[in-house]
């Protein structure tokens, strides 16, 4: 269990790496900027890189023109996400000819790929460095290189990667947190690259993530998400009988006022003891659980443990624990050899469970997955025809609950002043509804009521 762990003597390294570091940035006003291009998994990671970046001195900035260095966190979910980061990083090369000086380092998903690394260190020679997901405690180290004699430095992750705990996070808000609780994916869905960029499962131990929430509970924060690829199978490499109900029953014993998010869950493990545990008082009565496809075939194809039939029962289930239960999913369409009846079962499990939305992706191949070399690929006019009929179908449903609300009244988290609109706070429902209202007050961070007076597809609206 303990080589689950990053060694207290690596740690000690990096910190004595953060030490040298702080020598050459301190007193000079550096400015460091970090851009986040992936999941919630990766947004979590860039608070971690903001926090090791002000420990060594930095001060972070929202202007990447004036920024001695710039921290690029890559996806490699879809093919569009890596030709984004990668004309994201294009861009930057004008920032090292303006300032030989600056600092510019690449993580994420995309850049723990081999070939993605390779590239990086032949084609973008001012990328100082390159780094996988499981090696952000190394940054100091890799700061120092680019700083003390411009070295560069590719690092892919180890084999078995390990968690590092006690890396210092800076929180993009005051009110809304991601607590990891896991790390890594064993799942292989034949489409995915998570795996491959990811590692393996590895737990973070129940007691750093109880501490976690209970520091953040302490400290006001009124939305915490439990961030895994599949929290539903957390715990499943420590020793002792810990799960995510466990967690739960330990979060639910902890003072204070907040909600739990679970992000996110793969319907092969949910158990019952999950179902029950959602309804303690802190869970948000709220469940994500990616469906994929409607189709059982194409289910055995993306290698997703479960049928449609095992899919509904656990929907059933958690309706009839909570019968206003809001359930949200991901769909992929255009999978390998998807037929229109394949497509045709998506859309009436869409019409069947009544979705309060439906993240949509079109297939996208991955090198290196197995679905790169299944037969009967998509053409891309079908994917584009099917993605457009399941958005309509579910932005009809989406209107149809939202306007259902008007009338009622909702507790909300408050996130702050709208961007279009001065006047007008940007709210969220603990289901992650938006919802605008009008305040002469301003209660960002906190909990409100309002009554729904209107809705559209996308969000409601309404008074306090
Ligand atoms: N671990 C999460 C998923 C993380 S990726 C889970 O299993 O729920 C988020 C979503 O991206 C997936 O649910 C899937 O719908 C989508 N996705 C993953 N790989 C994809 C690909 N190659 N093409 C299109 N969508 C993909
Ligand atoms: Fe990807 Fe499947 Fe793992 Fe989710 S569970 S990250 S979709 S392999
Ligand atoms: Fe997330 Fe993209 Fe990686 S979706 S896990 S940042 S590939």
């Amino acid at each position: 269990m303990l080589d689950n762990f990053v060694s207290v003597a690596e740690l000690e390294r990096q910190a004595s790496f953060c030490n040298k570091v702080r020598e050459l940035v301190l007193g000079k006003g550096m400015l460091a900027f970090v851009i986040t291009l992936g999941c919630q998994q990766n947004e979590a990671d860039s608070e971690r890189i903001r926090g090791i970046l002000t420990s060594v001195g930095y001060t972070l900035t929202d202007d990447e023109a004036i920024a001695d260095i710039i921290i690029v966190n890559t996806c490699a979910i879809r093919e569009h996400a890596e030709k984004r980061a990668l004309s994201i990083i294009g861009r930057y090369k004008h920032n090292k000819a303006r300032n030989p000086n600056t600092v510019i380092g690449v993580c994420g998903c995309m850049s723990a790929q081999e070939h993605r690394s390779e590239q990086l260190k032949h084609s973008y020679h001012y990328v100082d460095f390159a780094i996988g997901t499981a090696s952000l405690h190394r940054l100091p180290e890799l700061i120092y290189n680019a700083l003390n004699k411009g070295k560069r430095t590719f690092l892919l992750d180890e084999e078995k990667p390990q968690i590092a705990e006690g890396i210092p996070v800076v929180r993009e808000s005051g009110h809304r947190a991601w607590v990891s609780i896991m790390y890594g994916c064993n799942n292989f869905c034949t489409y995915c690259i998570v795996p491959y960029v990811r590692g393996r499962e590895r737990s973070r131990m129940p007691s750093d993530i109880i501490n976690e929430v209970r520091e953040l509970a302490r400290d006001g924060y009124r939305d915490i998400t439990l961030l895994g690829q599949n929290v539903n199978s957390y715990g499943k490499d420590l020793d002792g009988e810990y799960d995510i109900a466990y967690l739960l029953h330990e979060i639910s014993k902890i003072d204070g006022d907040f909600w739990i998010h679970l992000m996110t869950s793969h319907p092969k493990d949910a158990s019952d003891r999950l179902i029950e545990a959602l309804s303690l008082k802190c869970c948000a009565n709220h469940f994500h659980l990616p469906l994929q496809s409607g189709s059982s075939e194409m289910l055995r194809k993306m290698n997703r443990h479960y049928d449609i039939e095992k899919y509904l029962g656990i929907i059933d289930k958690l309706k009839k624990a909570s019968p206003d239960i809001a359930l949200t999913t991901d769909i992929i369409v255009g999978f390998p050899g998807e037929s229109d009846e394949d497509f045709e079962r998506t859309l009436e499990v869409v019409k069947r469970v009544e979705y309060d939305s439906v993240y949509t992706f079109i297939f996208s191949t991955r090198k290196g997955t197995p679905a790169y070399s299944m037969p009967n690929q998509i053409p891309d006019e079908i994917k584009k025809a099917r993605f457009e009929r399941l958005n309509d179908l579910q932005n009809d449903i989406s209107r149809r609950k939202n306007e259902a609300m008007i009338g009622k009244i909702v507790r909300v988290l408050v996130d702050g002043k709208s961007k279009n609109n001065e006047k007008i706070y940007t709210s969220r429902t603990e289901s992650n509804k938006i919802v605008h209202f009008e305040s002469q007050e301003d209660y960002t961070g906190k909990f409100i009521n309002i009554k729904i007076t209107r809705a559209d597809t996308f969000a409601l609206y309404g008074e306090i």
